[in-house]
Order: C-alpha cells, then sequence, then structure tokens
C-alpha cells in the first residue's frame, strides 16, 4: 500500500496534490467534498464521458464516485490504495470496465489488470478497453468457478470484487485462497441487504475467516445506496496474535487507518 498524502507536503499546480506517493493519483482542491482524478494512461483518455484535465500532454480522468464504488470509497475517507505501479490485481464483475479502467491507469504499464466477467453482452465494451489498455486482460469466466481460469492468471497482490453475488464472500475467499499472495489486499464492494444486513458495518468480527482481517470498511451513501465497502488484509502472518500482526502498517500508517475507519 502506498502512503496517504499529508496535507502540506507538497501541493501541485492549482491545488491538485499526489494520494497515494507512486500511483498516479490525485485529490482536487475541495471546494465541497474532494475530487479524484486517475492520469490516463489510454488514448483517448475518456472511456465512459468522464471530464478530463490536461496538464501538459498529460491527461487526468475524474474519476466519478457516482459510477465507480472505489472512488466513492475514497470520497468516504479510504485512506489509501493498495493499487500501486507495477502491481497484478485480479478484478472480479469487471463489467464494461469502469472502474477497471482507473485501476488500470494506478497499475501503470509495469502491473496487469486481470478482469473477470460472467457477461458476453458487456465484453466487447471490455474488449475494446483493453486494445487502448494493454495492461487489462478480459477474461469471460464466472467467478464462482475460480478454477476455469486457474491456469491464466498469476498470484496478485490485489483483488477487487464487485460482482452483488449472495455468495461474494464465498467467491473472496475461494478466489483469495487461489491466487492472492501472503499479505495481499481484498477490495470488497456489497450490498449490504445481500448478505450481511446491515452487518458490514457493525465492527471488524465481519470478515471473511482465520486469516484475513478487516482493515477499513465505510459505507458508500449518497453515491451508492444500500452499499458498503470493505479492505481486507490476507495472509498467515496477520492470524490473530501472530508474530508482527500486521506486516508493512508502521504506527503512524495504523494510526491513520484507525483515524479514517468509521
Ligand atoms: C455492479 S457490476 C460491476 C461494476 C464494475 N465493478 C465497475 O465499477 O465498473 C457487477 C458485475 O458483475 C458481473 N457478475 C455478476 N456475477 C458474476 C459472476 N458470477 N462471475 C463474473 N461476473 C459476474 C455482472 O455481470 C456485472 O457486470
Amino acid at each position: 500500500m502506498t502512503r496517504p498524502y499529508a496535507p502540506g507536503e507538497r501541493e501541485g499546480p492549482s491545488g491538485y496534490r499526489p494520494f497515494g506517493g507512486a500511483a498516479p493519483l490525485e485529490v482536487g482542491p475541495p471546494p465541497e467534498r474532494p475530487t479524484f482524478w486517475t492520469r490516463a494512461l489510454g488514448d483517448p483518455p475518456s472511456r465512459y464521458g468522464e471530464r478530463i484535465r490536461w496538464r501538459g500532454d498529460e491527461a487526468w480522468r475524474f474519476f466519478d464516485p457516482t459510477r465507480s464504488k472505489l472512488a466513492a470509497a475514497l470520497c468516504r475517507g479510504l485512506p489509501e490504495t493498495p493499487f500501486t505501479p507495477g502491481e497484478d490485481v485480479l478484478y472480479l464483475g469487471a463489467s464494461t470496465g469502469t472502474t477497471v479502467s482507473h485501476v488500470a491507469d494506478l497499475v501503470g504499464p509495469e502491473g496487469r489488470v486481470f478482469a473477470v466477467e460472467l457477461s458476453p453482452r458487456v465484453l466487447p465494451r471490455l474488449l475494446l478497453l483493453a486494445r487502448e489498455y494493454p495492461n487489462v486482460h478480459p477474461i469471460l469466466a464466472d467467478v464462482r468457478a475460480p478454477a476455469s481460469y486457474f491456469g491464466d492468471i498469476p498470484q496478485v497482490s490485489v483483488i477487487y470484487q464487485d460482482v452483488s453475488q449472495p455468495e461474494q464472500l464465498a467467491i473472496a475467499q475461494e478466489n483469495a485462497r487461489l491466487f492472492l499472495r501472503s499479505g495481499g489486499w481484498i477490495l470488497l464492494a456489497l450490498k449490504r441487504a445481500s448478505l450481511f444486513g446491515k452487518a458490514a458495518e457493525r465492527g471488524p468480527d465481519v470478515g471473511l475467516g482465520l486469516g484475513f482481517r478487516v482493515a477499513y470498511r465505510t459505507g458508500l451513501e449518497p453515491f451508492h445506496r444500500e452499499h458498503a465497502f470493505l479492505a481486507f488484509r490476507y495472509g498467515e502472518e496477520i492470524l490473530p496474535g501472530a508474530k508482527g500482526a500486521e506486516p508493512g502498517r508502521s504506527r503512524p500508517r495504523a494510526r491513520a487507518w484507525k483515524r479514517a475507519g468509521r
């Protein structure tokens, strides 16, 4: 994970500031609520009609919180993202690639996004995205049967899941078991009613089971009604009571997560 931007540390032209160290992610100046932007990897830069802001040759794409649950989670205070240049990501429930395209911006040309989608209806748009974004690898498959794409995907650092399936926890667990490296992250967007009722906001007792730890959770209102967003850390070394229980989380960073968590 990259470090969140500390106010006053560095400020770009017109008040746009880096958010998350090495990743091409910026946060715009308030007036009302923060806006997030990713530097476009593809050309033409606009993928779904989103606003584009130019700085010299660089195109920055508005990361629309009403279109993407990841952008909504950032607006709701997600303190950092695990998407850094060069990382491999398994994306479950890619749809037409709206959020996939921003994740692809963040991991950059050295990273890869393996984008799994069930519906052949949306696949053409995902394939179109992959033409402009060579780091996006569309896979037509059912995420409930990860064995079907086992040979196509390496060990990844992050799993992002947004599938609105009743068995979404089991899906995350099984995909993590097969593809997520120890110490990796699972970001989960879920409809509150679908499985947990309201429990997603109850506390860290809501989880994926042994080896997973909730690092952050939030509701996504007003952008996505009745949705919650959870970030889990995964791995042997974060089993409760294990030595070095939170790898890579320095005290200041742990404090930042605590402050941001609700
Ligand atoms: C809410 S949409 C995803 C939106 C997308 N994550 C974004 O932000 O741009 C959910 C997607 O999951 C897909 N989906 C649902 N069940 C699935 C399954 N079992 N395997 C793969 N994809 C699935 C749906 O076809 C749909 O495109």
